[in-house]
């Protein structure tokens, strides 16, 4: 907790006083800063502690203030830390939480969640663990779920028939059982972490179908008009309006999940044309909605402070999925670190907060600390600080590049947690269904993209 006599004494003593705790101006530094941000981000994590949960962040609210889908992005945070500096120290806790997490069917669906599975919240897990295998980091033991095969369970439950039906002209819904509020909606998250899972597997084990389903969701996506013409990627829209009322909200972490997964399809297709040009214009607008003056900024919600816990993570995978992409798609190399150096030099500039004066903020382009505080604000500016290392340290590997995670292509299990109809709806499922259609139509424009955002 931050206290307020010492903000206040930062306050009086005049901005001059509160000057920044962190340094980015050397390879040495960049691994300084980033070990101490590391350090103060894993104090948000209790899962180890007597009566903890290992793998989840404090919550989910009212128990705290995170979703199970940001312990999922928190995993994935520490493991490219620990490639981009070498650090060790957090591996074995890191390993354990992805495992703890698995649910009975090593699918990332345990059943304490299924209450509020999204796909994009599932996808957050399996994103993780398919950088574990492209990182080659430390594979669990044999009797043990491994990487790979947790991928492809996350994409194998994604792809199966049930989870896709024709409303909209196909696409993954948001949430996953019938019962969730939000079932209705397809969005671009649940989505886009898919179409990422698939181009990263394609390139991982060469299985064309993969990159098939991740060309048949591009089209998709874009053919409804979820991304547009000009690459900006909106929210979700309903399938009672067949996906006719676009929520225009733009978030940052939308564009990144598209980008990084535009540009390992780029280097599957081993530089095609097709590839070359999706990636070098979604990046173009990626820059130009949410990198005013080089700076992240996250645009739906920044200027009115009306982010939510979610949201205020968001600016971490932007930098680091776009790091990453230069690794696959080197021709956006220059492009993308010319803009991730400005934007991170802001980010350290504001973490002057709290008893310690390091805390960060997330508003990275006022140049102050704005007195928030939260495991999001931190990862965000790890994720940007260690991803300055990214030219230090090998590309993600692949099968035959050096790999050594375990797959399952079969991988996934079935429905037994998720409450589908396995018959045709009932009368009383269908009234039950329609009234959650007419509670989320009923407050839906507006307010509607928030609630699509994790949960
Ligand atoms: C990680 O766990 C292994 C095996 O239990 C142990 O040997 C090692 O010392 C641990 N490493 C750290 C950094 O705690
Ligand atoms: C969910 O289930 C796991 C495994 O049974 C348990 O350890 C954990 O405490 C449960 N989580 C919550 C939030 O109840
Ligand atoms: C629903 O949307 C899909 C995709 O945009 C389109 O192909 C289909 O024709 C639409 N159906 C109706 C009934 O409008
Ligand atoms: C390729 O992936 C598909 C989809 O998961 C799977 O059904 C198939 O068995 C895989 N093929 C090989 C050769 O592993
Ligand atoms: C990429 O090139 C390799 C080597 O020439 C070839 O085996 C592979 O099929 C190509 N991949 C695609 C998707 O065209
Ligand atoms: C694909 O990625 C590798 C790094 O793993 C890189 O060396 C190669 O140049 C990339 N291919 C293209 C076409 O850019
Ligand atoms: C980048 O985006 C801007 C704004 O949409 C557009 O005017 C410009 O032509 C784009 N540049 C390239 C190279 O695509
Ligand atoms: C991955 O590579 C290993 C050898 O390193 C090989 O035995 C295995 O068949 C490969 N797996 C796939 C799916 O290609």
């Amino acid at each position: 907790m931050l206290s307020t006599t010492h903000l206040l004494t930062a306050v009086l003593a005049g901005s001059s006083v509160a000057h920044a705790a962190y340094s980015i101006a050397s390879e040495s530094d960049i691994k300084t800063s980033a070990k101490q941000l590391a350090a103060d981000l894993m104090a948000y994590y209790h899962g180890d502690d007597y009566g903890g949960i290992p793998g989840i962040l404090p919550g989910p609210p009212p128990n705290g203030d995170y979703y199970w889908w940001e312990g999922g992005a928190l995993w994935g945070t520490m493991i490219d830390y620990w490639h981009l500096t070498g650090d060790t120290t957090y591996n074995n806790v890191t390993k354990e939480a992805m495992l703890f997490q698995v649910g009975p069917q090593d699918n990332y669906e345990p059943p304490n969640v299924t209450a509020s599975l999204g796909n994009d919240d599932q996808g957050f897990w399996g994103m993780s663990a398919m950088l574990a295998a492209e990182n080659n980091f430390e594979n669990p033991p044999d009797d043990q779920p491994q990487w790979l095969a947790l991928a492809q369970a996350v994409f194998n439950r994604q792809a199966s028939p049930d989870r896709h039906d024709d409303t909209c002209g196909g696409g993954l819904r948001w949430q996953i059982p019938l019962s969730n509020n939000g079932y209705n909606y397809k969005n671009s998250i649940a989505n886009g972490c898919f179409f990422n899972l698939g181009a990263r597997l394609a390139r991982y084990t060469k299985n064309e179908t993969y990159a098939m389903w991740a060309e048949k969701t591009w089209n998709w996506v874009t053919s409804v008009g979820l991304m547009d013409a000009d690459y900006n990627i909106y929210d979700g829209a309903h399938v009672e309006k067949n996906c006719t009322d676009i929520n225009k909200a733009q978030f940052s972490y939308n564009n990144a999940v598209y980008l990084l997964g535009a540009a390992y399809m780029y280097n599957y297709t081993n530089g095609s044309d097709v590839w070359k040009q999706r990636t070098s214009d979604l990046l173009n607008a990626t820059i130009n909605v949410f990198f005013p003056n080089h700076i992240a900024y996250e645009v739906a919600c920044e200027q009115g402070k009306t982010c939510t816990t979610d949201m205020l993570s968001f600016k971490g995978y932007l930098h680091r999925w776009m790091a990453t992409a230069t690794r696959v798609a080197p021709f956006i190399r220059g492009t993308v670190m010319d803009v991730l150096k400005t934007s991170t030099e802001a980010a350290v500039k504001q973490c002057t907060g709290g008893d310690t004066g390091r805390v960060c903020g997330f508003q990275w382009s006022s140049g102050v600390y704005d007195g928030t505080y939260g495991a999001g604000q931190q990862m965000n500016v790890l994720g940007a600080v260690s991803s300055l290392l990214i030219d230090n340290v090998a590309a993600p590997v692949s099968n035959d590049t050096g790999g050594t995670s375990v797959g399952n292509p079969n991988a996934g299990g079935n429905d037994d947690n998720i409450n589908k109809p396995t018959s045709p709806p009932t009368t009383a499922d269908k009234a039950g269904a329609s009234i959650l259609t007419i509670l989320v139509l009923g407050c839906a424009v507006g307010t509607f993209g928030w609630m699509s955002l994790g949960a």
